[in-house]
């Protein structure tokens, strides 16, 4: 049966492990320069409604490097934007692609096109969710951190799609994950309820950012507005000005803290430029191991 990544609950601890332990071994093999055209003759679609760099580019690298092609799909371009049924271009992109990656607004949608899809679909990013975007960020705490096991995460900011993924995985992996969110700007309660359900883990919600870096071994944090909420810009700026992660916010936190964002940043917004380019970051590496943990997603899901 075909597998989709739509969230991370649809996966087990082991399918984690899976991905970390290959990503990490395709990194390596990438590095030492040893060829693997494994890929050949598989096409990767990707259908993009919202903007990317990183996402983007890390699939189209990981499907060129292991030999295999991607094509990239403007949603405004093709029939879906003049109203052909979801799931008739699921089933024809069925019969021309080896699998395909989504970024758009609608979990919903999301859901549609991987239901009547006979090839594996994967979250490129929703209003909801970012998976691969998580996967690929616990490899880099997995690198610096030796494990992801008794370190205290802090996300501080706006409860959104990439803090709902870190969520689930807590909720999988048993995270002790502590989300720092003004009031009126928490994560889905749902999402967070039923992560709880699975008695897995440490998953608290505060409206205090200190309380959430005080001896962190993880700090987190994204944009204050997310794609498709540009006209909040303003409000969000001044609700959010004390989340910060700035140097202060940094000193409650252990000292070999390592403070992440999944970019694209604004400097002096959401972080301040001495943290983001300060010696506790790690969001280059963050960017890089899209590019790994996609070659391993990909591999995984297209049985290989
Ligand atoms: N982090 C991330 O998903 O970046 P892009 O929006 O550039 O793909
Ligand atoms: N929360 C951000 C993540 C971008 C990678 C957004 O959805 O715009």
């Amino acid at each position: 049966m075909k597998k989709d990544i739509l969230t991370l609950l649809d996966l087990s601890k082991e399918d984690f492990e899976i991905f970390f332990r290959r990503a990490l071994e395709l990194k390596k093999e990438h590095n030492k320069g040893i060829p693997d055209k494994s890929f050949a003759g598989k096409t990767l679609g990707l259908i993009f409604d919202k903007h990317s760099t990183r996402t983007r580019l890390s699939f189209e690298t990981a499907m060129i490097q292991l030999g295999g092609t991607s094509i990239f799909i403007s949603a405004k371009d093709t029939q879906i934007a003049r109203d052909e049924p979801v799931r008739d271009t699921a089933r024809v992109l069925s019969r021309y692609l080896d699998c395909l990656a989504i970024r758009t607004f609608s979990q919903d949608l999301l859901k549609e096109f991987a239901e009547y899809a006979t090839i594996p679909v994967i979250n490129a990013l929703t209003d909801l969710y970012h998976p691969c975007q998580v996967l690929s960020d616990l490899l880099t705490v997995i690198e610096r951190k030796g494990g992801y096991k008794d370190l205290k995460i802090a996300w501080v900011g706006d409860g959104n799609n990439v803090a709902h993924s870190w969520i689930n995985a807590a909720a999988v992996l048993g995270l002790d994950l502590t989300l720092a969110c003004p009031e009126g700007y928490y994560p889905d309660s749902k999402i967070v309820e039923k992560a709880l359900e699975r008695k897995c883990g440490k998953i608290l919600i505060t409206s205090d950012p200190v309380e959430a870096a005080d001896g962190a071994d993880v700090i987190y944090t994204d944009v204050w507005a997310s794609m498709g909420q540009e006209g909040e810009q303003t409000t969000r700026k001044q609700v959010f000005k004390p989340f910060q992660v700035d140097k202060e916010l940094v000193s409650k936190a252990s000292e070999d803290v390592i403070v992440m964002h999944c970019l694209p940043a604004h400097r002096g917004e959401e972080i301040s430029e001495e943290v983001l380019e300060g010696p506790n970051s790690v969001v280059w590496d963050q960017a890089e191991n899209k590019l790994h943990m996609h070659k391993a997603v990909l591999e995984v899901l297209m049985g290989n």
